[in-house]
């Protein structure tokens, strides 16, 4: 099986080529915005019939929340003119789309996990645009899995833990926000769990399911199990949204229901909290051999 990774530099990308070696039945294509921009439909057509491909995993995306708000346009095309354009191209080649959205297109205001039924009403324009590329989706016809995930972190790119462990060196206390709960996500456990499903999804159209580690936490457990499995000495205090103002507002409950991913695809998905362990232990053999 051919596979094309866009967007392969960033967290979920990066994990994937790690992980490429393991998985000797598929061929990868990397490419990233340099190689391959998915805004640009032309580029994408021909880059699809120069490079021949069954499956094509969309980790290309605009992912600042914030920044969102002001930088309309620009993440507009890359989260929904962007996954279209790869839509459009893969349902006239039968090639099935691998799109990652997020936990952000639902308002968060109700206290159990969203299931993939439920009604989606995102926040800010960042989960807008996300929810605008799962439309698109949809829409082209395409053989298509779509993937939400939530609080996503790695050995690459920025993301909350490598912050964490940043400003929990350099500061003496860590105020963080303790009143929106979500469930953080290893990208190494996303990058499995889609390599591993790929060939079992064998459905002819496009379908939605929900993936993250396991478990709840607010931003202030994430932020304390970083620095303490970091072996950091500094304060972890709790704030609320109100202290901490951003343009974008956040859900209060993001959690997934992974009921629907579990059962089809029979996933043992990990505890957040062991899989914050390994990402950190990896982050600290990294360091080590770069010091
Ligand atoms: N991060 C989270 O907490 C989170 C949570 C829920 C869902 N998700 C979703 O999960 C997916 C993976 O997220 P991630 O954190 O791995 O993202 P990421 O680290 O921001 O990586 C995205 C990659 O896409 C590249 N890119 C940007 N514009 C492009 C274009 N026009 N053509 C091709 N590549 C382009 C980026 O390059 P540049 O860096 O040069 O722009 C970057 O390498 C995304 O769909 C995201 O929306 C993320």
């Amino acid at each position: 099986m051919r596979i094309l990774v866009t967007g392969s530099n960033g967290q979920l990308g990066s994990e994937i080529r790690q992980l490429a070696p393991s998985y000797s039945d598929y061929s990868f294509i990397f490419t990233d915005v340099a190689e391959l921009d998915i805004t640009e439909s032309g580029a994408v057509k021909n880059f699809l019939t120069e490079n021949p491909v069954d499956v094509i995993i969309n980790c290309a995306a605009y992912t600042s929340v914030d920044k969102a708000e002001t930088e309309r346009t620009i993440a507009y095309r890359i989260n929904v003119d962007g996954p279209e354009n790869l839509a459009n191209a893969a349902a006239k080649k039968n090639i099935l789309l691998v799109h990652i959205s997020t936990d952000y297109v639902f308002e968060g205001t109700h206290s159990k996990p969203a299931t993939e039924l439920d009604p989606v009403k995102p926040m800010g324009f960042y989960g807008a645009t996300k929810l605008f590329g799962e439309k698109a989706i949809r829409n082209s016809g395409a053989r298509a899995l779509i993937i939400r995930t939530s609080w996503l972190y790695s050995a690459y790119g920025v993301n909350f833990v490598k912050t964490m462990r940043k400003y929990g060196l350099e500061r003496g206390e860590l105020r963080i926000v303790s009143d929106q709960i979500g469930s953080p996500t290893y990208a190494v456990d996303l990058a499995k769990t889609i390599l591993d499903i790929i060939p079992q999804y064998k459905r002819h159209d496009c379908d939605i399911f929900h993936y993250s580690d396991e478990g709840v936490a607010s931003w202030y457990d994430f932020a304390w199990e970083i620095v303490r499995l970091s072996g950091i000495e500094c304060a972890v205090s709790p704030i609320s949204t109100e202290e901490y103002p951003s343009p974008a507002p956040r859900p209060s409950y993001s959690v997934l229901s992974k009921a629907k991913i579990r059962q089809t695809f029979s996933l043992e998905i990990p505890y957040w909290r062991d899989s914050l362990k390994a990402c950190i232990a990896r982050l600290e053999a990294m360091e080590k051999q770069e010091s």
